[in-house]
């Protein structure tokens, strides 16, 4: 079936329009506290006061355009599009509470925002009319554990499967059920311990390569001068080049250059990005690919990469040395040529596998590791920049645990303030902000926090969003969800009064680096949760906490406009719409620091 139009464009998780909105429209709420509602419920108070954020530790700020209240006024296309969902599913799905969206909100704003607004008002699972659907809209930690953990496979992917099948065939992200379990099954055990110990160092050797580039563009310059950068470009070329190695041994060289496969990778990215926030998939008419010239570019890409990834796997092949998962496991990995995850796959008994499968597991990958890992960083530093005192306690860790030296395996460990800055950025920057799922079959979900207590029946192809970034920003379960705060992992809490959530409590995973869904009972879930978790957790955790503590070990880092001027997309990721465009100087030490701090308050007027 194909998605219609305007379900596209809500649908997809990363389904958005480019916006010029502001990310933290909460920066003007001076007041979170919950309310009592006529229908008994609890929400919170939307008053959008301007405060000044200054005023507020850790506060963070972006592009603001608007310090209005949510738009009320519903236009016509608004009204017909309602009505037309009451005709054709309004009433299937139970008795939740309905937020009737405005359509033209998809034209103005990034959708996560509005779920955002409009759960606050409706509480935390409610069903969203859209167009000729309805959509249930999911920020409880309860419900979305039964969603993705319990009844795991009662749903599937849904529209976010029909978009990524093009590109990813039937690769993990967009796979039907029984191939995903074949080669869950296989790539899972790929990702074992003494291979990320050795992806540490491709992590280290690529971050190097970046920094030395930043070196020697700041020998161009006078004395103490910056450079500048747009640093979410540099972070997405550098976690190309890790994936690509990390994955298939193959080095992109993007740090350094472009290439046709890199313009090829980058051609599909904005494909992706293009079909998930187009109105019309008209990419499916007949001809299409042959007639309009973005698809038939897009066909071009594919072919590059594919005939790049065909030339790998053929190599692979050729040089082939099959054994047990168990010895695989117990390679040298860190002296190994080719450590990589296509040659685990490759090599494994019995696992044999068509090239075309293996073709779709890699460019899955590829996709999958490569923007997500950028947008983590881009989100890191532009917080950080917000937050001098929090980047020179960074920078004081990484002097204490490294010093002048590099990063290792075991200096992970000891990086702990790095780490968490890594999963807050995750936090208030979740990567997609909303999970897809399709119902199955029918099924009762929890009410959840101060939801329904019966809970909510659901038909079969009732379409689910998880709101990750509503459950990340819920001010039920996150004490100033806005601020950036890097210490709030290292606090127990358990609320009480809350039933069926067992409260954050890191003892519930001991030894894990990072916090997660366990730790959280799925109010933190950067990574998913349930059998369909992301397969790259650790190594995007690890890669991520690598490279912000060698670019903080030699640099200091400055925005180059206000924090206003960075605007916002999201197709994939949450990512910036011009670049995060930084000044970077060379570290200086702490009395130079504070005189440069006391200047720039001072230019402020603070
Ligand atoms: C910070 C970086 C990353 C973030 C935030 C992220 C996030 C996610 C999320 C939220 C999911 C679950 C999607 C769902 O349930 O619908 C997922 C799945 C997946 N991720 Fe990641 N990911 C990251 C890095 C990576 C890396 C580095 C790789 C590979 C090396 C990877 C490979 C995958 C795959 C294959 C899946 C599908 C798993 C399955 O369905 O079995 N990801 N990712």
């Amino acid at each position: 079936m194909s998605p219609c139009p305007v379900l596209m464009a809500a649908a997809f998780p990363i389904a958005n329009t480019s916006s010029v909105l502001p990310l933290h429209r909460n920066v003007f709420r001076s007041d979170f506290s919950p309310e009592i509602t006529s229908n008994g419920r609890h929400s919170l108070s939307t008053s959008y006061t301007h405060v000044n954020p200054r005023q507020r530790r850790g506060h963070i700020l972006c592009q603001s355009a608007s310090t209005e209240k949510p738009k009320s006024r519903r236009n016509l296309l608004d009204n017909a599009s309602n009505l037309l969902t009451n005709l054709l599913s309004g009433s299937s799905i139970g008795s939740m509470p309905v937020a009737e969206g405005a359509v033209s909100d998809l034209f103005s704003r990034p959708l996560f925002l509005s779920l955002y607004d409009w759960f606050l008002e409706h509480g935390a699972v409610y069903k969203l009319a859209f167009g000729p659907k309805a959509f249930v809209v999911v920020s409880d930690p309860i419900v979305t554990k039964h969603i993705l953990k319990e009844n795991a496979f009662a749903y599937d992917k849904g529209v976010l499967a029909d978009i990524l099948e093009p590109i990813m065939g039937k690769g993990l992200i967009p796979a039907d059920l029984g191939t995903w379990k074949q080669r869950r099954r296989v790539i899972a055990p790929g990702f074992h311990s003494l291979y990320l110990e050795a992806m540490t160092k491709i992590f280290t050797d690529c971050a190097e390569k970046t920094i030395l580039k930043f070196e020697k563009l700041l020998e161009g310059v006078h004395g103490l001068n910056p450079i500048e950068l747009d640093l979410e470009a540099e972070f997405s070329s550098l976690a190309l080049d890790i994936i690509g190695l990390g994955i298939f041994n193959y080095d992109f060289g993007s740090i350094q250059k472009e290439s046709p496969i890199i313009k090829a990778v980058y051609g599909t990215l904005s494909e992706a990005e293009h079909r998930s926030t187009f109105y019309i998939p008209y990419w499916k008419f007949p001809l299409a690919r042959w007639v309009v010239p973005r698809q038939r570019k897009f066909q071009e890409d594919l072919t590059v990469i594919n005939s790049c990834l065909d030339g790998l796997i053929k190599n692979a092949k050729e040089t082939r040395r099959e054994t047990d998962v168990e010895k695989l496991q117990q390679r040298d990995y860190l002296n190994l040529k080719d450590g990589s995850l296509l040659r685990f796959l490759v090599d494994m008994r019995g696992a044999d596998v068509d090239d075309r499968q293996l073709r779709d597991d890699l460019m899955t990958m590829l996709i999958a590791g490569h923007e997500t890992t950028a947008a983590v960083l881009t989100w890191a530093v532009f917080l950080l920049t917000q937050n001098p005192l929090k980047m020179r306690k960074a920078q004081s860790e990484i002097d204490a645990v490294i010093g002048q030296g590099s990063t290792t395996y075991e200096s992970l460990r000891r990086l702990e303030y790095i780490r968490l800055i890594v999963v807050e950025a995750l936090r208030l920057y979740p990567q997609p902000p909303l999970l897809i799922r399709r119902s199955l079959k029918s099924d009762l979900l929890p009410g959840g926090y101060m939801g329904q207590k019966d809970g909510y029946s659901i038909p079969p192809g009732t379409d689910i969003f998880i709101s990750v970034y509503n459950l990340h920003r819920s001010p039920y379960f996150w004490d100033h969800p806005d601020d950036f705060e890097p210490e709030r992992f290292l606090v127990q809490r358990k609320i009480e009064d809350i039933e069926g959530w067992a409260g954050f409590d890191p003892a519930r995973s001991p030894g894990a680096l990072y916090p997660n869904e366990v730790i959280s009972d799925f109010s933190f879930l950067p990574f998913g949760g349930g059998p369909r978790k992301c397969i790259g957790d650790q190594f995007a955790l690890m890669e991520s906490t690598i490279a912000l503590a060698m670019l903080l070990q030699k640099f200091d880092v400055e925005l180059k406009g206000p924090p206003e001027s960075v605007e916002l997309v999201t197709g994939a990721t949450i990512h910036t719409k011009n670049g995060l465009w930084c000044k970077l100087r060379k570290r200086i030490n702490d009395q130079q620091h504070l005189i440069r701090l006391i200047n720039r308050w001072y230019k402020r007027g603070c």
